[in-house]
Order: structure tokens, then sequence, then C-alpha cells
């Protein structure tokens, strides 16, 4: 079922952890919330839970009403028909697997003959048929979140919440479960909500990326889009972006724009950005290419020093001193970078197509804010 979220507004005591937010999560939509630590994601997804009581607007699953602020409407967690899955693994230790998993059955006075089924049924499709009858605190913690997982979901709720649901685990477990996940996502057409900090987890598992800075959300856009033009310098250092430098106020016109710390001019493909004062340049460390020798004629070609040059593997990762400039990160090719190592003399090329200029914080997003009708046009 599709979810409304309008105008919400959370706070704790003089606190607001929600701030006016807005947003509309489609029927089989996988909505991701992602941000730093403490802007407010877990406060958003205990609203719609039904665990807070809003201090403004009104929250919809389908056509049910479940928050409305203004008509002092707030229906209990166990009217709204959601599925929740934290990080914590919220499991009955004293219970078997599947005890754990037909127990909210049993609650709801689902048929017993039907119960078992679909309590097995359920437990096939996580993966945990071969362990329903071991005991729940016998299992390993990547388990035991399945368990949590397959508990929600056996009661069909219109709304999967799953709140950082598999940070507790270790990596290589976690990018199995991420996997699985998504699958169960897409097989089941499920609607969820997914809140975590980090940004694989979110690229693999979401339809939409919602950003949320500081209660509020500050870029929806598909994971794809959300990689390739994060809507702030703020949004992209939180994403990883490493190359990011400001720049001087100025008009962008003639296309090239200077550092604001260094005697650089960089120069980009369009003219469209426009500066509100406090920009900056962003430049993802896998568009910069390194060679050696002096740098040809053309665009943002520069000479430098290689600082530091590493092996991580899948590609390597180098920083060159750029004279009279900043350092640049680049990450390469391996059988590219090889050959480079602390001390030469090189230097770095980058298409002014990949240098994004943006500004430091991106206007608030507000869906329900209507974009101006240019006038005379
Ligand atoms: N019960 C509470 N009383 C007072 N302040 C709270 C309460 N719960 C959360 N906050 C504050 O509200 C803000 C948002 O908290 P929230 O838990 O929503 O963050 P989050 O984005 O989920 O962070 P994390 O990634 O660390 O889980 C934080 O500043 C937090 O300190
Ligand atoms: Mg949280």
């Amino acid at each position: 079922m599709d979810v409304k979220i309008k105008n919400l507004s959370l706070t704790y005591g003089d606190f607001t952890a929600v701030k006016n937010l807005s947003l509309e999560i489609d029927n089989g939509e996988s909505l991701v919330l992602l941000g730093k630590s403490g802007c407010g994601k877990t406060s958003t997804m205990r609203c719609v839970a039904g665990l807070e009581d809003p201090s403004g607007g009104s929250i919809t699953i389908g056509d049910t009403a479940v928050v409305d602020a203004d008509r002092s409407v707030n229906l209990s967690p166990n009217k709204r028909n959601v599925g929740l899955v934290f990080q914590s693994y919220a499991v009955w230790p004293h219970m078997t697997v599947l005890e754990n998993v037909s127990f909210p059955l049993r609650m709801k006075k689902a048929p017993k003959s039907q119960i078992r089924a679909k309590a097995l049924e359920t437990l096939e499709l996580v993966g945990l048929a071969h362990v329903a009858h071991k005991g729940a605190s016998m299992l390993s913690g990547g388990q035991m979140q399945r368990v949590a997982l397959a508990r929600s979901l056996a009661m069909e709720p219109a709304v999967m919440l799953l709140d950082e649901p598999l940070s507790n685990l270790d990596a290589r477990l976690r990018e199995d479960l991420r996997v699985e996940l998504r699958r169960l996502q897409v097989e089941l057409g499920l609607t969820s909500i997914y809140v975590t900090h980090d940004q694989g987890e979110a690229l693999a598992l979401a339809d939409r990326i919602a950003i949320m800075q500081d209660g509020r959300i500050s870029q929806l856009a598909t994971p794809e889009e959300t990689y390739r033009r994060p809507a702030s310098a703020s949004i992209a250092e939180f994403l990883g972006v490493s190359n990011i430098f400001k720049v001087q106020p100025a008009s962008p016109l003639d296309m090239r724009v200077r550092l604001a710390e260094h005697d650089l001019e960089v120069a980009l493909d369009t003219a469209d950005a426009m500066l509100t004062g406090d920009d900056s340049i962003c430049i993802r460390p896998e568009h910069v290419r390194v060679a050696s020798g002096p740098a040809p004629a053309g665009p943002n070609t520069w000479n430098g020093t290689v600082l530091v040059s590493v092996f991580q593997g899948a590609y390597a990762r180098c920083t060159v001193q750029v004279d009279n400039g900043p350092a640049i990160d680049v990450h390469a090719d391996v059988r590219d970078l090889a050959e480079f190592h602390q001390g030469d003399r090189v230097h770095v090329r980058l298409d002014p197509h990949h240098v994004r200029l943006l500004p430091q914080h991106a206007p608030v997003h507000d869906e329900t804010v209507p974009v101006p009708v240019p006038q005379g046009v």
C-alpha cells in the first residue's frame, strides 16, 4: 500500500527532530531514508510505526489516516498493519524459530491450520526452514535477523519498516543479506521504508533514496541519480566524494571557476549552475586520469607530484599534489597506477563534463511546495 507523509513534525521537549517532512512512497516501492547519525531517520520511522506522537502533519497508509495531528488522530501500532524490523535481534530466545514466526499470527487469531503453514512458508522464503525447530537463542546474528524478518513478513503487512536491520552483522553477512532482502522486496512487491546510514546498502536496496539532513529531506532521487548528481556539497561529502573544493564567489558564465584556496581555474561544461556564494566543485576520484610526464595542452590538465599510491585490490588509489593547487584523489585501474611512486612527476586530466558545481546545502526538498510557474514565458 502507498504511504503519504505530509508536513510531519516531531518534537522531543524543545528539540525538533523531524521538521515539516513530506514524502510519498508508492505501492510496492522500496524507499531508503539515508543520512548521518542523528538526522532524524529513526524518529521519522517511529512516527510511521505509531511509536511517537507527532506534533504536526499527517500520515496515510493506503486509505487509512493513521496520523492527523490537527484532528488528534494517532492510531496505535497494531492498528496500522506495519511490520517492524530493528537493529537489535528482537527474537524471543525461549521459543523455537517456528514459534517465533507463528506467535504474531496466533495473537492475530489466525486459523490454527493456517498458522503453521504460513510460518513454514515464510521461513522457507528467508532460507530458515531447516532450523524451524531449533531454539531461537541458538542461532547466529544473521539467522536471528532473518527470523525477525520472517516474523514481520508472515503478517503480510501493508508496509515493512526496517531500521538498520543489518548493522549488527559482519561485513560479509551484511552484503549477502542485502542481496537477499532486495530479492524479497522485488519478489513480494513489498512496500518498504528502510533506514540506514550506509550508502552501499541504500544504493543496493532502494528504488528511491531520500537523503535526510537535520530533520529534513534534502534530496529525493533514484540511487543512480543520487550517486551521479548529489544535490549539494554536503551530500556529496556524506556520500564519500573526496575531492571537494570551495570556489570563489563569481559568475560561472565563462564556464570556469577559480578555487577559493588555490591559484587554479577549473573548466566546467555547463554554465547553468547558479552560484549561491558558498559553492564547491565536486570531482569523483574515478573521473580523474593520471599519467606520467608534463601536462598536454587542454582544459583541466595540471602538473603535479604523487604524494601516495595505494593498492586497494579492485582499484588503485593515488593522491596527486597539483602544482599551486590542491591534492586530488584518483582511483584508477591497478595496472595504470602500478608504475607510480611517491615523488614521481605526473599530470592529471579531468574532463570538464565530470566537474559538478554545487551549493554547500541543497534547498529544502518539500513535495508540498508547488514549483513556481515561470511568468511571461
Ligand atoms: N527520546 C528522545 N528524546 C530526546 N531526543 C531524542 C529522542 N530520540 C531521539 N532524539 C534526538 O533526535 C535526533 C534524531 O534522532 P534519531 O534517532 O531519529 O536519529 P537517526 O537519524 O536515526 O540516527 P542514527 O543513525 O544514529 O540511528 C537526535 O538528535 C536525537 O538525539
Ligand atoms: Mg536511528
